[in-house]
C-alpha cells in the first residue's frame, strides 16, 4: 500500500500514543513466568506485540485479549515450568525482542524449540544472543554457522554468568535475565553493558518480587531467584510513537501538539534531550508513575532548530528515535554528526543507508558514515517518491517528513507502520484536519 502525504498549513491536537511496545513484550512473557492471571492494560496494538502472544499460545500459554482503542490482554500465567513443548515452529515475525526473549526463556526449559522470523529478522544477527546464553550451558543452534535464524533450541540445566556485552542491548540483556531465572541455585546472573540501555525488564521483574539489581549499566539477577509474580500492568504510551508527533510539531511551521501519557523512563528519553538541545520548544507536566515506569504529558510548539552532535552513551536511549531524529536535523540550522550508531545498520532495515537513500530523494543532504551519517540542514524538503523498506520507523520518519515538505510525498510499503503503529496514518490526517475546521 503506498501513501500520499503533504504538508498542512496548521497541525493541532491532541494524541495518546499506543502502549509501549517493549514494555508490553515484556508484559506478557514476565507474566506468563507467573503463577496466577494478569490484566495488561493499553497493550501495544502492533504486529510485534500480536507474535509475542501467538508464540506465547504456543507455548501453551492461555492469552485472553480484547481490541479496542486502549487493547486489554489477560495472561494465565503457567509457572516457571508449565510451557508445552510446541508443536511448529514458532513465529516471531518481524520482532527482534520477541525472539530474542522467548530465546532467553526457552534456553532453561526441558523441551526443543524452532522459532523463525521473517526475511528480515532471519537476516538480523543472533551470534551475540546465542553466545552468551551457550555460556549459561544452553544449546542453541542456528544458520550461517550459529549466527541467524532459525533457531533451535534443546531446553537444558543453565547456570548464571557474569558477562559483559560487546554493544548495549536490552534485548539481549533480557533474554540473559530471563534464562537467568531458571539457574536456580547455580550463581547469579550479571551483565554488565558498555552503557545502559532500556531496562524495562529489571523494573518489572523488581516489580514482580524478583531480586534484580542494577549499578550504572550492571544489571544483577541475585540467586536463587523467586519466580515473579503475576503483575498487572497499565502500559504507558510509546515513546517511540509519540517522537514522530514531537519532531513533527518541532518542524511544522504552524504546530501544537499535545501527546499524553507517555513512558518518560530516562533510559528512553534521549530524543526529548536532543530536541531540547536543538532548541525545541517542549514542556513536560503531569509526571507520573505507572507500575514503576515515570509517564509525562508532553506538549510541542513550532521550534527554530539548530543542528546538534549525537554520540557515546546517549545512543541507546534514542536508538529507536533517530529516523525520525534525522528528519529533524535535515530541517535544522547547521550539520548534524550521528556516530556510535552502527547498530541502525542490523535494525528492521539498515537504517542509515535507508535513511541516506530516502531522504536524498527529498533534497536532504544526508551523507552515511559506518556508524551514523552526517545532516546537513536545509531550509526545506521536497516531496518525492519513496519507500519504508518494509521498516516501520522509516515510514513514519518518511510520513512526518512528508508533513513538512512542499509538494506531495508517495510512501511504498506504507503498512510498515503496523509493526508498531496501525493507526499511524489516520492520527496524522487527523491532527493536519484541523485545518479545514
Ligand atoms: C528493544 C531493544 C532495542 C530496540 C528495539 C526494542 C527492546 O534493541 O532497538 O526496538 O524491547 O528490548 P537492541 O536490544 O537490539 O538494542
Amino acid at each position: 500500500m503506498a501513501r500520499r502525504v503533504s504538508r498542512p498549513t496548521q497541525i493541532r491536537g491532541e494524541i495518546v500514543p499506543p502502549g509501549d511496545k517493549s514494555i508490553s513484550h515484556r508484559a506478557a512473557i514476565l507474566n506468563s513466568l507467573a503463577e496466577g492471571t494478569a490484566r495488561i492494560a493499553n497493550f501495544a496494538p502492533g504486529a510485534d506485540c500480536a507474535a509475542t502472544i501467538s508464540c506465547l499460545r504456543a507455548l501453551g500459554v492461555k492469552v485472553e485479549s480484547r481490541a479496542g482503542a486502549r487493547p486489554t490482554i489477560e495472561v494465565a500465567g503457567v509457572g516457571m515450568r508449565g510451557y508445552a513443548e510446541p508443536a511448529t515452529v514458532l513465529d516471531a515475525g518481524n520482532s527482534g525482542t520477541t525472539m530474542r526473549l522467548l530465546t532467553g526463556l526457552l534456553t532453561g526449559q526441558g523441551f526443543f524449540t524452532v522459532i523463525s522470523g521473517d526475511a528480515s529478522l532471519c537476516s538480523r544477527p543472533m551470534g551475540r544472543l546465542i553466545h552468551p546464553l551457550r555460556l549459561m550451558g544452553g544449546r542453541i543452534y542456528g544458520r550461517n554457522r550459529d549466527t541467524l535464524a532459525p533457531l533451535a533450541i534443546k531446553g537444558q540445566e543453565i547456570h548464571g554468568l557474569d558477562y559483559t556485552l560487546p554493544v548495549a542491548s536490552a534485548q539481549i540483556k533480557s533474554a540473559m535475565l530471563i534464562a537467568g531465572l531458571f539457574t536456580v541455585m547455580k550463581g547469579k546472573t550479571i551483565v554488565r553493558e558498555p552503557a545502559l540501555s532500556r531496562d524495562h525488564t529489571e523494573r518489572m521483574l523488581r516489580a514482580m518480587g524478583v531480586k534484580v539489581t542494577s549499578e550504572g549499566s550492571t544489571a544483577t539477577l541475585v540467586c536463587p531467584a523467586a519466580p515473579p509474580r503475576a503483575l498487572d500492568i497499565e502500559v504507558p504510551g510509546d515513546i517511540s510513537a509519540a517522537a514522530c508527533w514531537l519532531v513533527l510539531g518541532a518542524i511544522h511551521p504552524d504546530a501544537r501538539i499535545t501527546i499524553r501519557g507517555t513512558g518518560t523512563n530516562p533510559t528512553r528519553t534521549g530524543i526529548i534531550d536532543v530536541l531540547r538541545r536543538m532548541g525545541a520548544n517542549l514542556k513536560i507536566e503531569n509526571e507520573r508513575l505507572a507500575n514503576d515506569e515515570p509517564v509525562a504529558d508532553l506538549t510541542i510548539e513550532s521550534s527554530r532548530l539548530a543542528a546538534v552532535d549525537i554520540e557515546g552513551d546517549i545512543v541507546p536511549r534514542l536508538i529507536d528515535e533517530i529516523p525520525v531524529l534525522a528528519v529533524a536535523a535535515c530541517l535544522a540550522e547547521g550539520t548534524t554528526t550521528i556516530r556510535d550508531a552502527a547498530e541502525l545498520r542490523v535494525k528492521e532495515a539498515d537504517r542509515i543507508a535507508s535513511l541516506a537513500s530516502e531522504l536524498s530523494r527529498m533534497g536532504a543532504a544526508v551523507e552515511e558514515r559506518p556508524d551514523g551519517m552526517v545532516i546537513r540542514g536545509r531550509k526545506k524538503l521536497a516531496g518525492a517518491g519513496c519507500a519504508s523498506h518494509g521498516d516501520h520507523r522509516l515510514a513514519m520518519a518518511l510520513g512526518i517528513a512528508g508533513s513538512v515538505a512542499d509538494g506531495e510525498t508517495l510512501i511504498e510499503d506504507a503498512e510498515a507502520v503496523d509493526i508498531s503503529y496501525p493507526g499511524f496514518w489516520q492520527e496524522l490526517e487527523r491532527a493536519a484536519a484541523v485545518r479545514s475546521r
